[in-house]
């Protein structure tokens, strides 16, 4: 656990060295580059602070011969971030939009304009979520599933529909004793066979669609290998995301 986090932190440190050159585009708009550093560095010192952390825990706890097991269900909404050295979604985060995720991208949201007018919806331009449903104000809520074809959906505000098959509730999380960033995780058997996530190109340039990494996925570009497997970082949100994602 230790040894893992020590080589995310490396590979998070990478990440920084690394940001300019890969958003060259952004170099005319300074903020888009500083929010990359930001949210790259502000990564990397949580992580840092969870491995002391986790550090300090299994000292305290092998003294006393009890052993503090890992959190297995979040304490708060959640917000989720790819993990993948070297590639090209590494740190993006994943954003809801049209009822599926991605990583690159916005997060698509709704504020009904009453709610609007007495400033009572969240920002809507992050997404937020939990192991079985969206971080949303929308009574009834909107619920997270995997369908048989691999791809991670949502459902519609005011809608429990969700395309055949598809199995709902897919996450579970753990999070480290005194860590501060936990991991989404996804494991559904038979006839899925999804152990993980994966994220796939489409024909949106640095765009890609969020999948369970199923061999036989029905994937955007129609071709699996092409899909990049990935870590969820899951840290805690202070509240829902948004009214509702669209
Ligand atoms: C979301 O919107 C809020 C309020 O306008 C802003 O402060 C924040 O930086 C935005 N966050 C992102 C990730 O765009
Ligand atoms: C994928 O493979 C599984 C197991 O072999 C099968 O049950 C499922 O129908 C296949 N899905 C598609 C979309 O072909
Ligand atoms: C699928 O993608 C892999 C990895 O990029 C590539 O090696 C392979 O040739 C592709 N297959 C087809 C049928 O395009």
């Amino acid at each position: 656990m230790l040894h893992s986090l020590l080589l995310l932190t490396i590979s998070l440190f990478l990440a920084v060295a690394y940001a300019s050159p890969q958003h060259q585009a952004d170099y005319d708009n300074p903020l888009a580059i500083r929010d990359v550093v930001t949210v790259t560095s502000t990564l990397t010192a949580t992580v840092i602070a969870s491995t002391l952390a986790s550090t300090l825990t299994s000292t305290t706890t092998s003294s006393t011969t009890t052993y503090a097991t890992p959190l297995t269900q979040p304490t708060s909404w959640l917000t989720v971030t790819a993990a993948r050295s070297g590639s090209e979604i590494h740190l993006l985060p994943m954003n809801a939009a049209g009822l599926r995720f991605w990583l690159g991208g916005n997060t698509i949201s709704y504020c009904p304009e009453q709610v609007e007018d007495q400033y009572a919806c969240p920002p809507g331009n992050t997404t937020v979520l939990s192991v079985c449903s969206m971080g949303v104000l929308v009574p009834g809520g909107q619920q997270i599933y995997v369908t048989p074809r691999g791809e991670l959906g949502y459902t519609q505000a005011h809608s429990i529909s969700m395309p055949p098959g598809a199995v709902s509730c897919p996450f579970t999380y753990t999070k480290a004793p005194g860590a501060y960033i936990g991991r989404l995780l996804m494991s559904i058997g038979a006839p899925f066979g999804i152990t993980g996530f994966m994220a796939c190109p489409t024909r949106s340039r640095g765009i890609y669609q969020v999948f369970g990494n199923l061999k036989n996925a029905t994937v955007p570009l129609g071709n699996v290998s092409q899909c990049i497997g990935f870590d969820p970082l899951a840290a805690d949100a202070p509240g829902p995301g948004a009214w509702q994602y669209t």
